[in-house]
């Protein structure tokens, strides 16, 4: 699957938000280890801190199908009138760091269609390990 591909199940995925509170809506779409493609979006709730993140869906999504490992993941977000350029949240870069290597690669377009690929080093540097 190329690049490309993997942004279009982002923002597929995006189209699917639950995001009433904030019009913020976001899609992410990662390939595991095994080749697999899992895309979550974000689902907010009426108690705030209730709502996942997108990022946090295709994880989980990918640990329920048996992956443990993200070779990359696209990210597609923004306000619901943008095209969509979001990097994962703080959280969200720990939750991918749990399941990254030194070659997970963090993939996003800017507005203009420009892309900005990422390691995780460059998201979450000296990030914490047990
Ligand atoms: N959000 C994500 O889904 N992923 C991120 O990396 C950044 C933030 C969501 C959370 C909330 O529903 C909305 O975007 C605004 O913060």
């Amino acid at each position: 699957m190329t690049d490309d591909e993997l942004l279009d199940a982002a923002r597929m995925a995006r189209a699917m938000a639950y995001c009433p509170y904030s019009n913020f809506s976001v899609g992410a779409a990662l390939i595991d280890e095994n080749g697999q493609v899992h895309r979550g979006c974000n689902v907010e709730n009426a108690a705030y801190p209730q709502g996942s993140c997108a990022e946090t869906g295709a994880i989980a999504a990918m640990v329920t199908a048996g992956g443990q490992r993200i070779v990359t993941i696209a990210v597609a977000g923004g306000s619901t009138d943008r095209t969509g350029f979001c990097t994962p949240c703080g959280g969200c870069r720990q939750r991918i760091s749990e399941f990254a290597d030194e070659n997970t690669r963090i993939i996003v377009k800017d507005d203009d269609e420009t892309w900005h690929k990422y390691s995780l080093a460059d998201l979450l540097p000296s990030s914490f390990h047990l």
